[in-house]
């Protein structure tokens, strides 16, 4: 899978897919998820990041794979959907709780999975990760998972906002269903 997966993706993409690989099979350890699911979901998330747009969009289109309004208009957005699709077809992974942690690592969803918070988080927290408050979301990734998938949610939709980009509904579905969840 690594061998192949280099193939697909730049060096630091690379590197960053090991680093989300080995943080989410850590985080398997500490609340019990499949460390095996862990380890292919996340070292495979980003498989479609370095496609083109042009060249996204026609995979989706060829492998009929079906894009919502916001994601068609955030080229970012693509790369999840399309990944859980090309995991499936050209890695061959059958496991559907793998696929939706790869489809939901980039915008989340409401009732997010152990395993699709486990990737989520990851993708935040590897080690090669560089933003003001990342040492306090690792630290919360290990104690308390839920309330680091809040923080990251949160911190998502500020980013967005201040950008002046769409926010995707699912992660304001997230949001709120993992706010209900604890009031
Ligand atoms: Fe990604
Ligand atoms: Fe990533």
């Amino acid at each position: 899978m690594k061998e192949k997966l280099k193939t697909l993706l730049n060096e630091k993409r690379y590197l960053h897919s090991i680093g989300v690989c080995e943080t989410a099979v850590r985080l398997a350890e500490i609340y019990g998820a499949d460390k095996e699911k862990a380890y292919v979901a996340g070292l495979l998330h980003d498989c479609a990041k370095n496609l083109s747009y042009e060249d996204a969009v026609q995979k989706c289109a060829l492998l009929g794979v079906e894009l919502d309004e916001v994601e068609r208009s955030c080229p970012s957005l693509i790369h999840a959907p399309l990944g859980a699709k090309i995991a499936q077809t050209e890695f061959g992974v059958t496991d559907s709780e793998i696929t939706s942690a790869i489809r939901c690592h980039t915008v989340g969803k409401a009732h997010m999975s152990l395993l699709d918070k486990i990737v989520y988080i990851a993708d935040m927290i590897e080690p090669s990760r560089d933003f003001a408050d990342v040492d306090m979301l690792r630290y919360l990734a290990e104690t308390n998972l839920d309330k680091a998938l809040l923080w990251t949610l949160d911190f998502t939709v500020t980013k967005m906002v201040k950008k002046g980009l769409l926010l995707h509904p699912n992660t304001v579905y997230a949001r709120n269903q993992l706010i209900k969840n604890t009031l």
